[in-house]
């Protein structure tokens, strides 16, 4: 069976044996297992096939709107009353949202108990499980109270994918697009080659991109440098995600980073590192999975405003994370207000 040594933690994939040996190993005092509704009704009985131990359940609501503090709160409350101590276990099962909340309750509780991140969306299986990065939101700004903290254990089983909605496969796969153009261009070829998405074997795919994902990482666990490549796309689509996420319309994660890896592809086509043909290629490729959305590229004052205001900048400056070429990816570049602005235009005038 597959797995990926981390500096600190192992990755592994679609190996129930591995699991249930490792929670034996851990010998938790009491071992909580946190769910939203959709990972309760579709993950959970499956995942107790394998469990030998008395788990407890602490159930949140699913959604982006509840990774709180309240949400948190109540965690913690749960896993106080409970009588949870410095030898408890916590498994995080679901997507992003579960694994970054759960992770983050677990990290600060008594100072840090140990928790397993088991992800069951595309997402949270390729990028947000992997990498240490926990957190909440706050007064609606993403991912504003957090900590860097790894795991115990990744458990990471591709079957969780098949009660997935195809619209979050498609919004997942954004990543795995990404992690190919910024570090491996075989990968974007063969991914970008793909017809349809959301009826794909996704063994051999989540493996190769966890293996991009945790590359990066564990080079630059904190952010200082290179670990800012995994941003191509990201401050568009970030801009873009916010923007329309109160409106009638609003974009899933995947969809708004399509939309800004097109427009970040322009700006490194500007910049003289990607070809014309290599530009159009991205552009072509993501426009026929994800459709193309022009109406998101508005009101384009309100959304460069945005990105000024993103918590990776400096100094008002909009550092990108732009390509270098396809399959290596460059940071911290500043590209002129014109330029963005004709970024939006190429994405929105597809001939
Ligand atoms: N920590 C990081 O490095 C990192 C990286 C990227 C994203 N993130 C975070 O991840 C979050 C998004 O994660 P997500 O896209 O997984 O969203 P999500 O956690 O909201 O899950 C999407 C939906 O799928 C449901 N679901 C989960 N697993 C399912 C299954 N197997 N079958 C059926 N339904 C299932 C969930 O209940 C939810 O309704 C964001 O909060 C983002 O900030 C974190
Ligand atoms: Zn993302």
């Amino acid at each position: 069976m597959k797995f990926i040594d981390c500096t600190n933690y192992q990755i592994h994939f679609n190996d129930w044996k591995a699991f249930e040996g490792a929670l034996l190993n851990m010998n938790p005092s009491t071992c909580f297992i946190i769910v939203d509704e959709n990972t309760e009704k579709f993950c959970l009985h499956i995942l107790l096939e394998h469990v030998d131990i008395t788990c407890q359940i602490i159930k949140i609501p699913s959604g982006e709107q509840n990774k709180t503090l309240e949400t948190c709160q109540f965690v913690w409350t749960k896993l106080m009353q409970k009588s949870a101590d410095r030898h408890s276990v916590v498994i995080n099962l679901g997507g992003g949202v579960i694994g970054d909340l759960g992770g983050f309750c677990a990290a600060t509780y008594m100072r840090g108990i140990r928790f397993i991140q088991v992800p069951t969306t595309l997402l949270s299986q390729v990028d947000a499980s992997i990498g240490g990065k926990l957190g909440v939101d706050l007064m609606g700004f993403k991912n504003m109270v957090g900590v860097i903290k790894d795991p115990s254990y990744v458990f990471i089983f591709t079957s969780f994918l098949k009660t997935l909605d195809t619209d979050q496969i498609r919004s997942g796969y954004a990543e795995l697009l990404k992690h190919g153009l910024i570090a491996d261009k075989k990968a974007w070829s063969i991914l970008s080659k793909v017809g349809d998405v959301t009826t794909l074997d996704f063994d051999q795919l989540v493996y190769d991109s966890v293996l991009i994902k945790k590359g990066v990482t564990e080079k630059d666990p904190n952010e200082k440098g290179l670990r800012k490549i995994l941003n191509f796309g990201h401050t568009i689509g970030h801009a873009v995600e916010s923007y329309w996420m109160d409106s009638k319309s609003p974009l899933l994660h995947g969809e708004a980073i399509a939309i800004g890896m097109v427009s970040e592809s322009y700006l490194s086509y500007r910049i003289g590192n990607i070809t014309e043909t290599e530009l159009f290629d991205i552009r072509n490729t993501i426009t026929r999975i994800y459709g193309h959305n022009p109406k998101y590229l508005k009101p384009k004052e309100e959304l460069i405003a945005l990105m000024r205001s993103d918590k990776k900048n400096y100094n008002g400056a909009i550092k990108f994370a732009l390509l270098e070429n396809v399959g290596h990816a460059c940071y911290d570049v500043e590209v002129d207000n014109d330029v963005i602005e004709d970024s939006f235009l190429f994405y929105k005038e597809r001939i």
